[in-house]
């Protein structure tokens, strides 16, 4: 087994930092060695197979992005980020683990739909992977497989309130999928956005000409991202399934989930980065078809109405807990301009997986969070969440040696035309500069981005089983 010496770096948790060298011996880490420490000999540097200079630099635990979409089929195409791509990406932007969507389409068995995801990323990804269930065919058959899913390493599951006609689920299919969801301990996961009031003023918007893109987030109203997630709070209240709600944009919603983790609930909120820095004036709004590049749901908020202050504050005092991207990409060419002249038809999705450990990272150099709340939000806290905490999320004797080397001194421009390794023909982030670098990055002890080179290849990524919700008891 090849041994690898990081050494001289800052180490980071998600509850201090501190100097310390990091042994790794084949996939795991074997040890942490803070100053003065010489029970494994002063002379290690000479003995290990690869030493890793951190001297100056941040070691922080691999990012672990909950929500990402490879080769999605939705809005009429596929996310154009496979498996392969997507988790390339990942790694040159720090992320070493993902968790994606096996997706149960309607008449289709969740079983079946496992298989074929499972098919899709096995021997294709660069980093470690596992998989939620979204089950968009709520039924006897469907409830009986969401049961069995713990069996399979799987402790989540996706519903959405939102898309009639696609994977929505009524009221009625939400409280029997929750009723498993409390007697099992599997995660709900739910996408809170009241869809028939959405599609109804879709329509009205259409026949007033409004084809625009910006009207994609005036029909998607905060107040439809409010009611559903206050009416999935009450749902899981009712049956005491425990709730986590993704992507959340509007303080609205935020305020919802706080009230409910104020009353004790098993209630959890994730945001993305997108909710964060861009705005319905700025992005969706832009000239012509541009604001397309934008197009996502829950849909960018208005600047006006502040809701990017709130949700950073909310990242701040863990009224959110997590950022994850809901990296599901799409071009602009053949893909996002199916919908010129009609905003309805645009695939809803936005590609950030390289870029979602740069953009926290900003956070903490423009004062929104700490460098141990950087840590916390974008890998122990989606480690705990989603049953993998132990293994990965901490950098500690027995964990896998996911480890990114981080240069605060760096600088990343996320700049014009291909600057990123996702595959799309365009960056939703273009223009973004980075007050810090993805230095080195470390896959179960593999390093697969180092001096500016992917040295990774696919198939080194693992399925990763995983337990319930560690924040659960
Ligand atoms: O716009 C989005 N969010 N696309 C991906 C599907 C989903 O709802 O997460
Ligand atoms: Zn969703
Ligand atoms: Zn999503």
């Amino acid at each position: 087994m090849a041994t690898t010496l990081i050494s001289g770096g800052t180490v980071v948790s998600s509850t201090g930092r501190g100097p310390a060298d990091i042994l790794v011996d084949g996939e795991r880490i074997v040890a942490l060695l803070h100053p003065g420490t010489t029970a494994l000999g002063a002379n290690l540097a000479e003995t290990v197979d690869t030493v890793i200079d951190a001297s100056g630099k941040y070691v922080v635990p691999g990012g672990i992005d909950a929500h990402t979409h490879m080769s999605m089929p939705f809005g009429g195409t596929t996310a154009s980020d496979d498996f392969e791509t997507g988790t390339r990406a990942a790694a040159w932007g720090g992320t070493t683990m993902i968790i994606d969507f096996a997706v149960q389409k309607f008449g289709e068995r969740v079983q079946d739909s496992l298989q074929t995801w499972h098919k899709m990323a096995s021997g294709q990804c660069a980093v470690d992977y596992s998989f939620h269930q979204i089950v968009g065919d709520v039924n006897d058959e469907s409830l009986a497989a969401l049961r069995r899913l713990p069996d399979e390493g799987i402790t989540s599951y996706k519903l959405f309130m939102a898309y009639p006609g696609v994977f929505y689920s009524d009221d009625a299919q939400i409280l029997r999928a929750m009723q498993i969801g409390a007697d099992t301990g599997l995660l709900t996961m739910m996408h809170a956005e009241n869809g028939p009031a959405i599609d109804v003023l879709v329509a009205q918007l259409l026949a007033e000409g409004k084809t625009d893109p910006y009207y994609h987030g005036i029909a998607r109203a905060w107040q439809l991202e409010e009611e559903a997630t206050h009416r999935a709070i009450m749902l899981a209240d009712l049956t005491g399934a425990p709730l986590y709600v993704v992507h959340v944009s509007a303080k609205q919603a935020v305020a919802q989930l706080a009230a409910a983790r104020d009353r004790g609930r098993n209630v959890f909120g994730e945001t993305c980065p997108q909710y964060l820095y861009l705005s319905l004036e700025d992005n969706l709004g832009a000239a012509g078809f541009e604001g397309a590049k934008w197009v996502c749901s829950t849909p960018l908020r208005s600047r006006q109405e502040e809701h990017q202050d709130q949700v950073w504050q909310a990242l701040r005092t863990n009224d959110l807990q997590m950022v994850s991207t809901d990296h599901c990409p799409f071009c602009m060419k053949g893909q996002k301009d199916m919908g010129i002249g009609d905003f309805s038809k645009i695939p809803n999705g936005i590609g950030t997986i390289e870029h979602r450990m740069d953009l926290m990272y900003q956070g903490v150099v423009d004062g929104r969070i700490t460098l141990e709340r950087w840590v916390e939000i974008t890998s122990t806290t989606p480690a705990r969440m989603f049953g993998l905490y132990g293994r990965k999320g901490v950098l500690a004797p027995g964990a896998d040696a996911d480890i990114v080397v981080y240069d605060p001194n760096g600088h990343t421009s996320i700049g014009l035309g291909k600057t990123h390794h996702m595959n799309m023909d365009h960056s939703a982030w273009e223009g973004y500069e980075i007050d810090g670098h993805v230095d080195t990055v470390l896959s179960r002890g593999k390093v697969v981005v180092a001096d500016g080179e992917y040295r990774g290849r696919k198939g080194d990524g693992q399925f990763v089983r995983r337990d319930p919700c560690q924040y659960l008891i």
